[in-house]
């Protein structure tokens, strides 16, 4: 029961990478609060998760991300830990991608992460204690093809991560990131085999992750476990491009 007691909200939670960390945390006796555009899903995933609370929110829209704080906060009093998960992708080659798709995963990772970070961050401060945990992306360490958008989103996670962290830690909060590898999740199924297996092929591990293994490091860096770590990036790869 690493988190008992403690309540987190974790974004894009209604399915993959968000769910298993949400699943995992109530495991460990955290009061969960799922926040993700779509409601019908969170809601029926809230509900499997003991006490557990789901909001619709876009993560690029402030006043949603204040809403999901202060969903937790009206249902369990306090917020310790705040993943920000959400993510989509919109893949295309610089000859290809339009400006509506870079604005598009700019803002649902960047802005969101920024919106999550400093929202907690607010509450957080006022406790002398939390923890932030944002998603970055192995893709944000060695950029990758077709993911100019994504791959400078998820760079620019690991700087606001590292300017966060030096921000709170003398008020008790620790900013970390983590960087995940080609993990199965609705997102990687969409790839075609052929990206799939290329990117295999580069997995010293030999295989894709799966998302509780994402879940584990999330939890090991939203709980006292990791207490004297702050403005880290774990990456979550099997070995990929290390
Ligand atoms: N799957 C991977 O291999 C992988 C690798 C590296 C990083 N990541 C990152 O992990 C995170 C989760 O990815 P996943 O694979 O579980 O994806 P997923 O597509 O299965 O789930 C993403 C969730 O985010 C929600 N979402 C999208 N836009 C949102 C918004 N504006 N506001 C609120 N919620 C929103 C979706 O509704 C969905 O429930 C993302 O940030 C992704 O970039 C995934």
């Amino acid at each position: 029961m690493l988190l008992n007691g403690k309540t987190a909200v974790v974004t894009g939670a209604a399915q993959g990478i968000g769910l298993a960390i949400a699943e995992l945390f109530a495991g460990h006796g955290a009061r969960v609060v799922i926040g993700d555009l779509n409601l019908e899903a969170a809601e029926a995933a809230a509900e499997k998760l003991g006490p557990a609370r789901a909001a619709r929110c876009d993560v690029t829209r402030a006043a949603d991300v204040d809403a999901l704080i202060a969903t937790a906060l009206e249902a369990f009093g306090s917020l310790d830990v705040m993943v920000n998960n959400a993510g989509i992708t919109r893949d295309a080659t610089l000859r290809t991608m339009t400006e509506e798709q870079f604005d598009q995963v700019i803002d649902v990772h960047l802005k969101g992460t920024w919106n999550g970070t400093r929202k907690a961050a607010a509450v957080m401060r006022e406790q002398k204690s939390g923890a932030i945990v944002n998603i970055s992306s192995l893709s944000g360490k060695v950029g990758m093809v077709g993911q100019t958008n994504y791959s400078a989103a998820k760079a620019g996670i690991v700087g606001l991560s590292k300017a966060a962290a030096k921000e709170l830690a003398h008020h008790g909060v620790r900013v970390n990131a983590i960087q995940p590898g080609l993990i199965r999740s609705a997102m990687t199924e969409a790839m075609p085999r052929k990206a799939w297996d290329q990117k295999l092929a580069e997995i010293p591990m030999g295989r894709a992750g799966e998302v509780h293994e994402v879940a584990s490091v999330a939890l090991f860096l939203a709980c006292d476990l990791s207490s004297y770590m702050t403005g880290t990036v774990l990456e979550v790869t099997g070995g990929r491009f290390m």
